[in-house]
């Protein structure tokens, strides 16, 4: 069928193949610039007590388990804190999977960096950067790694590598992190038959579990009523094609912990669910796109990263997007909306 056609052409399934890359010594001079901490983690409790960045709120975690990167009894506000809201330039935000210089978490990392946000972003790889003309000066993520941006590379899928992520943005950037996007993800096709119970494990493991590590450990941070968490699910969540159980139940999970999550954290963060269908992330691959591949879309084009980007970034508004919490957004042209006979 066509749209499983669309969804196997996915460039997430593909290797990645970019404009260009970065010499391997490059990036290791990059990874050195960014001071990446290979420091063990202090073990125990804590008791952590956080100001909002207006300094005018008390956010209170007691007993957080560094360990377990959970959280218990949060003493909070019930009342959203929308109108004191900082402006982008004060705001922080991790965003995870952006290692590929075209895949959707690095242009997430571009989008909120055009509108003034700090941006951690963390990946398990490490960065590609894009060269122009043969230079990677232009690549947005060099001009402010200075200042707005810094990367940490971590697995999600150990809780330990998931608060090095955190502790290291609260230590590059301060003590509010008011944005949290789940955006990286694995596809693991589950084709062998003896690799399926693996394969099932490490993508639940990735997608599912390292997008609630996240989120446990970037809580305490996060200054009620201004705070937002994205997790990036699929259409996937929604139909499927064979052999992939493990990536189809990992995203309807990421739609469940969304909605628990805005549940259990009402008042205090939004967390919603972003649900994208066929994206091109490999701008050189455009040409492989057929006028049917666009044409099959209601929309009447393939999705584009930054499509996703604008999306997130108004969920991420407390004052545009307030009062949006707990939902799953499609974003897939159409796509699913459609019905499908048979050839
Ligand atoms: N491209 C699409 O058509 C599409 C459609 C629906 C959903 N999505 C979702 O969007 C997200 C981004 O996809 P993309 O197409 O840009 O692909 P991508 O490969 O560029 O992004 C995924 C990133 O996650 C990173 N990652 C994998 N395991 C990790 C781990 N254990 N710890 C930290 N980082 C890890 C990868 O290294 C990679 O950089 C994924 O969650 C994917 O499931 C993509």
């Amino acid at each position: 069928m066509t749209i499983l056609k669309s969804l196997r052409n996915s460039t997430f399934t593909a290797s990645a193949v970019f404009q260009g890359m970065l010499s391997v010594h490059s990036q290791i001079s990059l990874c050195k610039a960014h001071s990446i901490s290979k420091q063990p983690l202090s073990s125990g409790q804590s008791s952590l007590r956080v100001i909002n960045s207006n300094k005018r709120k008390l956010v209170q975690s007691t007993a957080f388990d560094s360990h377990q990167c959970s959280t218990h009894s949060f003493s909070v506000s019930a009342k959203m804190d929308v109108e004191n809201s900082p402006p982008p330039s004060d705001r922080c935000a991790i965003i995870t999977g952006v290692a590929r210089s075209t895949g959707i978490g690095r242009i997430l990392v571009h989008h909120f960096l055009k509108n003034g946000y700090k941006v951690v972003g963390a990946d398990v790889k490490e960065l590609e950067l894009k060269v122009t003309e043969g230079r990677f000066e232009e690549d947005p993520i060099v001009k402010h790694s200075a200042d707005r941006f810094y990367f940490v590379r971590a697995d999600i899928s150990d809780p330990l590598q998931a608060k090095r992520i955190v502790d290291e943005a609260i230590e590059k950037f301060g003590g509010a992190i008011h944005v949290l996007i789940n955006n990286a993800g694995i596809t693991n096709p589950m084709l062998a038959e003896e690799n399926r119970i693996k394969a099932f494990a490490d993508t639940i493991a990735v997608n599912l579990n390292g997008a609630y590590y996240m989120s446990q450990c970037v809580l305490p941070y996060m200054p009620a009523g201004q705070s937002s968490i994205i997790h990036m699910a699929s259409t996937r969540a929604l139909q499927s094609e064979p052999n992939t159980e493990g990536y189809a139940a990992s995203k309807a999970g990421l739609c469940g912990l969304s909605h628990a999550q805005a549940i259990t954290l009402a008042g205090r963060v939004r967390v919603n669910a972003v649900l994208p269908g066929w994206i091109n992330t490999d701008p050189s691959g455009d040409a492989a796109l057929r006028p049917e591949d666009h044409e099959w879309h209601p929309a009447g084009r393939v999705g584009v990263p930054n499509d996703v980007a604008h999306l997130c970034f108004f969920l991420c508004d407390s004052e545009r997007a307030g009062f949006i919490t707990g939902q799953e957004f499609v974003i897939d042209g159409g796509a699913t909306k459609k019905m499908v006979y048979p050839e």
